[in-house]
This record gives C-alpha cells, structure tokens and sequence, in this order.
C-alpha cells in the first residue's frame, strides 16, 4: 500500500498531530518524559484561578480585530489571553485531577495534567512590561476602529447548539462564589482597539513578541493531548476492565476536548495576528477566513477521503461522491474546522458504503453532498448507502471510543515516530468530535439513519457568527 505523501491540511487529529511533530524538528520527546512536576504553590495558584468562570469570545469579535491589528490593541488582546488562557488551564488541571474510578491515576491522564500544569505556568510567569502612566492611560482609552468612533465590542449571543452548562469550564464553577466571580469576569474583554495615535514603546511589542513565542511552545506541547487522553482511557479500560465509558467519562471528555478547541482557537488566532502570517492571504483574519468557499473546500474533503479510502481497502477506485454546491457559496468560518468534520463524515460514509456492498464490487452507490444556503444556517447533507446504523446504536456513535472497527489501530505513544497512514476508521473519535466543531461556532452535526439503507449526516453551521464559545 502507498503511503501518504503530501496530505491535505487538516488531516484527522492523530496524522496532524504527527506532522506537526515532524514539522517542528524537535525531537519527539522534548517535552516527555516530562521531568516538570507542579509545586504545591503552583497547584494552589491553579485551584484560585480554576474558581474563575471562562469567557466566551464569538467568531464575530475574532474578527473585529481587522487583519493588522496594531501593537497596541495586540498588547490589550495579550493582557485578556494571559488572565483567560491560564482560567482555562487551570480548569483543564482540576478536572483531570478528579476523574471517577481511578482514571485521574493513568500514567497518560497524568501526563497531559502535567502539560496543562506547566503551560499554565509558563503563562503567569512571563515577565510583563513596565509601563508609564502616560502608556497605562492610553491602553484605557477607547480607540477608533477605521477612522470612525470605537464600537464597543459586539455582545456575545447563546450559542444555540448546547444547553445552558452543558460544556462548562468546569462542574463547579458556577456554584457559590462563582457567580460573583462570573460578574468580574463579564468586565475583561477579549477585543478593545487602543487608541493609536502616535507610537508605542519598543517595550509593548516586545511583550507581544513574546508572548506569541510563549503561545507557539504551548501549542506544539499540546499536539498529542488527543491521543495521550485516549491512551490514557485506554489504560484505564485495562486496569479495570471496563468495557465502555460511563457518562461521567462521556461528559468529561465532552467539556475537555470542547475546551481544547477553544483553547487552541484563541492561541492559534493570536500567533496568526501577531506574526501577520496571514496578511499574504486576503480575506483572513487570523486564522478565520471571511469568504470561506464552502464547494472549495468539500471538493477537497471529498478527494481526500476518497484516496484514504482506496488506499484502506486496496480498491482501484473508491465509491463516487456527488456534490450539489453554489460556486460562490461563501461565509465566514475557519477552514481548518469546515474540512475536518467533512473529512470525518465522508470516511464514515464511504466505509460504510464499503462494508455495506463488498470492496470486490465495480460500482457502489454514489454518496450524495448537499448544501444548503439559508439565513441563519449553511447546512450540509451528507448522504449514504452505507446500510444505515441499527436505531439502538444511535446513542453509542457519539460517545468516544465506541466504534465498529474490530481492532482499534495502535495508540502507541511512540507511533508518530513512524511514517503515519491516515486511518480510515477505528478511534471512535470522528463523530463526537465533528460536532464539538460544529457546536464551537453554534452550529451543529445530527445524523438520521435509515437501517437497512444508508444514513444522512446533516452538518449546521451558523452564519450569525455572534454565539459565545459554549463555555459558560
Ligand atoms: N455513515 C455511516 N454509516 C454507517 N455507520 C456509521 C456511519 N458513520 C458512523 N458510523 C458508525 O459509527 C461509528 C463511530 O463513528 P466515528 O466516526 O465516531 O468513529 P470511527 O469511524 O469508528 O473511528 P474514527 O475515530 O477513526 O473516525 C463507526 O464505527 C460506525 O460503526
Ligand atoms: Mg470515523
């Protein structure tokens, strides 16, 4: 079998996670074992930050900053990430130290706790600059966003997929003094321009330099977290023999991984700002893409996971895949997220079409992709074949790790050290983790099956673009 050469860009968590790796030059290691371990002072900083709600952002005020922020509004976004981001470590620290039924004590759990601990340090203890008073007061003064008066920031709405809590930061976060702490939380905020006339000191871009270095590190730190978690349920599952993941687990990994795709947003939008590696690219902010072409990118879903599929079961050419999609069907989202849950949907439904007819078949059903342009919603049907799902297996698909795969492939920490093929199938990650994309930005993934037939994975994505990350 050929392997992989050059793959598309956002490949399934476990390919890009190892590309990364492999991308950064470092040895696989610099960071694990990790000899760091957390003080007691430093865990009871963590306890007092973890005692602060979250602060959602929404797509929209991402995009409020405009492509060339100046130093001065990257400074005031560096000031609301160094208190937010270390708020959501600090969660992220907790949590995994009060897992049920032992699962906290697996040598993976730890580990990734030890990342977060780490991460969290890295940020509280960045040296901040001293500034004049002169500076101090100008940071606090509104600035003007294109020549006109500043718009304050543009309010958050509900984010329409979840229910109330359902992803929150943390269990207690919002018991007793968290609400006060949540209304003290309400004053920062992620967007605020500065008033730009006239220079800054050397000293705020500086920081601003820094700081994105501090974000670069943390980021490479936390390729592997999906699959050391994993691993880590995979130790656990031994030690105790257990067969599936219970809903305290379920939900757990529901909030955790939910936070790290907001985490990893924030970060990955600052570094993108603050290098301006996107200003080659119009129509990006960051990492957001205002036009994002919606047929674009599904062809590209569409080719990928078609050549992953020959490539899995040996066949000289995989079922075909119909798009029904307008040209210039275009909205604001980012890239990476729209690719990764077609990607993930389409490898599902071609597997299925697969196992459904016999890979020794000439022609299989056509897998049909339709999309749908309304006000609120883009939404996209992705149509199969494939047999459908027994209506008592519904509820399984969207816990992690349940999968029909008889072998789950290997989870060897060491296996991004190899050459890496995409996986067809086998992690029980697709599904659960598509829509945490899809909810991020208020959008949704359901999936209807006709047993006997095929299934239809309906994926919503939410134009509005003002709904709050599903933290609170
Ligand atoms: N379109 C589909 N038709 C039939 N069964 C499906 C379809 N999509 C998902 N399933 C079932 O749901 C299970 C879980 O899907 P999910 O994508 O979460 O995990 P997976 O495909 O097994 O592994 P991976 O993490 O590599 O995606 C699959 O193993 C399969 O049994
Ligand atoms: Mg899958």
């Amino acid at each position: 079998m050929t392997r992989i050469a050059l793959p598309p860009p956002h490949f399934s968590l476990q390919i890009q996670h190892s590309l990364e790796k492999k991308a950064s030059l470092r040895p696989f290691g610099q960071y694990t074992p990790t000899m760091w371990k957390p003080s007691e002072r430093l865990m009871d900083t963590i306890r007092h930050y973890a005692s602060f709600p979250a602060t959602g952002v929404s797509l929209r005020q991402m995009v409020q900053f405009g492509d060339r922020p100046s130093t001065g509004t990257l400074f005031r976004a560096s000031q609301f990430l160094s208190e937010e981001l270390p708020i959501r470590l600090a969660h992220r620290v907790q949590d995994l130290g009060e897992l049920p039924d032992g699962l906290s004590e697996m040598p993976s759990i730890k580990r990734v706790q030890d990342w977060y601990a780490q991460s969290f340090e890295e940020i509280i203890a960045l040296p901040r600059p001293t500034l004049t008073q002169e500076v101090k007061a100008r940071l606090l003064r509104p600035g003007r966003i294109n020549g006109g008066p500043s718009k304050i920031l543009s309010e958050t709405t509900q984010n329409p997929s979840v229910r109330e809590g359902q992803y929150r930061s943390s269990v207690t976060a919002a018991n007793g003094n968290g609400v006060a702490k949540a209304h003290a939380a309400a004053g920062r905020r992620y967007f605020f321009p500065a008033d730009d006339r006239g220079d800054w000191p050397p000293e705020l871009n500086d920081y601003n330099q820094r700081f994105a270095k501090t974000l670069q590190q943390i980021k490479r730190r936390h390729d592997g977290v999906v699959t050391t978690v994993a691993q880590g349920i995979l130790e656990w599952k031994r030690a105790r023999q257990r067969m599936q993941i219970d809903s305290t687990i379920q939900s757990f990994l529901d909030r955790f991984y939910m936070s790290r795709i907001g985490i990893r947003m924030l970060i990955g939008q600052h570094i993108a700002l603050t290098e301006q590696t996107h200003v080659k690219h119009p129509n990006y902010v960051g990492i957001i893409c205002t036009k994002t072409n919606v047929r674009d990118i599904a062809l590209e879903a569409i080719e990928n996971a078609r050549f992953v599929c020959e490539d899995y079961y040996g066949l000289f050419e995989s079922p075909k895949v119909q798009l029904v999609c307008k040209e210039d069907l275009n909205f604001m989202y980012v890239p990476g997220h729209l690719s990764h849950m077609l990607f993930e949907t389409l490898k599902n439904s071609l597997r299925a079409v697969v196992e459904q007819h016999g890979a020794d078949k000439d022609e299989f059903p056509v897998t049909k992709v339709i999309v749908a342009e309304g006000k609120e919603d883009i939404t996209i049907k992705v149509s199969d074949e494939g047999g459908g799902i027994p209506r008592s297996s519904i509820p399984l698909v969207w816990t992690y790790m349940y999968t029909t795969v008889e072998q789950t492939p290997n989870l060897d920490p060491d296996f991004d050290k190899n050459d890496f093929k995409a996986p067809m199938a086998g992690f029980g990650y697709g599904l659960p983790i598509s829509r945490l994309y899809a909810r991020y930005f208020g959008g949704d993934l359901k999936l209807i099956s006709m047993e006997g037939y095929g299934t239809d994975v309906y994926l919503h994505l939410n134009r509005l673009s003002s709904s709050s990350e599903p933290l609170q």
